[in-house]
């Protein structure tokens, strides 16, 4: 039997650009994401979030729909390029208002937002001058961020600034995997720390506003295996924990870059791009932190790889269709290592699901038992750590529907709901009634 506590908040999540669609509609402006999913060869079967789940014209019913499986929290994103077309100055009010209606949508049904400022899309106006690797765009993010708070600040109780920045910083400007693209390691680091101060910089904009809402950051954190005993591989290890998690956990809760990165990172980058002042307005308090989960990477020594002298691996054992290890009590270890080593504020996970190659059996069903024992087993794990004196508040499935999953296209189903693409039709699968009954029962089924 798993216990959670009174209150503990279960729910959903997804992103703006995965799922709304309708990217050229009522002003919006064009994100990184609309730039590189258009380049050749940068997407899975080239596919775009143009229209994605259309969940910007299916908004009523999509939230019927989270409020008939008894989902009690939506973690959803706003679009910066819906609020401010250009990144910066003028507010498209047809974007904001989208944004009204997604919240007291939820709220009239009892659901409770999650709001989250940034989740990968970019204005691409920004990108044009430089995006995350220039100091002036953390200044608009603060911008931004005001502008969304000034609007929904009464009505959203918790606002996470950035998902992942990590993903932002590393995958789009170093592996060049995710938009903008790049492959530049010390553009990276720049972007790290300039990621790092908007999110310092729109704390700061929205505590002097005032209100309830609550503010913390997402990251995705992993433990990081090193493959032997063998100082080599243990070194590696350490250093892609360095990269992964301290790069982003030190500044914000201790107020400086860790030392063995700074000395690492010195070949590319001497980290001037930190002013004084960063670091304190980065590590200003927050009111909880958000952890995505998907895996555990064991770590070999390859001192000719150009990813921190690493070779990241999977645990042997079962795996997601997307290739990642499904490690469950690495979950408890790592929400452990958070309260101990650096906070203890409330944590949410913020996500965490799989990827499955789902489908409509011809009864009409999707019979996803898979994802339903991978997320058993997850909120198993979290409970434990619940026992352990973790002040877990609650917990997110990634995700609601199947969605556009950046690089992977739609060739990556991790929807508790199915989305048929051509009718844009939504089919629940087994594991969404499933949750529903979980959460009914308070983890007691
Ligand atoms: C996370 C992202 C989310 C989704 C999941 C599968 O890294 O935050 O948007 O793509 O992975």
């Amino acid at each position: 039997m798993r216990e959670f506590p009174e209150g503990f908040l279960w729910g959903v999540a997804t992103s703006a650009y995965q799922v709304e669609g309708a990217v050229q509609e009522d002003e919006r402006g064009p994100s990184i994401w609309d730039s590189f999913s258009r380049t050749p060869g940068k997407t899975f079967h080239g596919d775009t979030g143009d229209i994605a789940c259309d969940q910007y014209h299916r908004l009523d019913d999509d939230l019927d729909l989270l409020a008939e499986l008894g989902i009690p929290a939506y973690r959803f994103s706003v679009a910066w390029p819906r609020v401010m077309p250009s990144g910066r100055g003028a507010i498209n009010q047809t974007g904001l208002d989208y944004y009204q209606r997604l919240v007291d949508g939820l709220l009239r049904r009892g659901i409770t937002p999650m709001l989250t400022l940034y989740h990968w899309d970019l204005p691409q106006a920004l990108q044009n001058e430089g995006g995350w690797t220039r100091r002036d765009t953390a200044q608009a993010f603060a911008e931004y961020a005001a502008a969304v708070y000034r609007a929904l600040g009464d009505r959203v109780p918790f606002w996470m600034t950035l998902n992942e920045p990590w993903c932002s910083a590393f995958v789009g400007h170093f592996q060049g995997r995710h938009a903008p693209g790049w492959r530049d390691e010390a553009a990276a680091l720049t972007a790290t720390h300039y990621l790092l101060l908007g999110h310092g910089l729109a704390v700061k904009a929205l505590r002097d506003l005032g209100g309830k809402g609550q503010l913390g950051i997402v990251l995705n954190l992993a433990s990081q295996i090193a493959a032997s005993d063998d100082p080599a591989d243990r070194a590696a290890a350490q250093r892609v924990d360095g990269n992964e998690n301290r790069l982003f956990l030190d500044p914000l809760f201790r107020g400086c870059y860790p030392e063995d990165m700074v000395e690492y990172y010195h070949p590319v980058s001497d980290f001037s791009f930190v002013h004084d002042e960063d670091l304190t307005l980065i590590s200003a308090p927050l009111d909880m932190l958000g952890i995505n989960y998907y895996e555990q990477h064991i770590v070999h020594a390859d001192p000719r790889n150009p990813e921190r002298g690493a070779l990241i691996d999977v645990p042997p054992g079962p795996r997601t269709a997307g290739g990642t290890s499904i490690n469950p009590s690495a979950l408890t270890e790592l929400l452990l290592r958070v309260k101990h080593e650096y906070t203890s504020l409330p944590l949410f996970v913020t996500e965490n699901g799989m990827a499955l190659h789902d489908y409509i059996d011809p009864e009409g069903q999707s019979d996803d038992v898979e994802r339903i024992a991978y997320l058993d087993a997850h909120f198993r794990a979290a409970s434990v750590a619940i026992e352990q004196g973790v002040d877990l508040r609650g917990y997110f499935v990634w995700s609601f529907l199947d969605n556009f999953e950046w690089a992977l296209g739609y060739s990556q189903r991790f929807g508790i709901v199915y989305v048929d693409y051509r009718t844009q039709a939504r089919v629940p699968k087994q594991s969404a009634y499933w949750y529903g009954r979980f959460i009914h029962q308070n983890g007691q089924v």
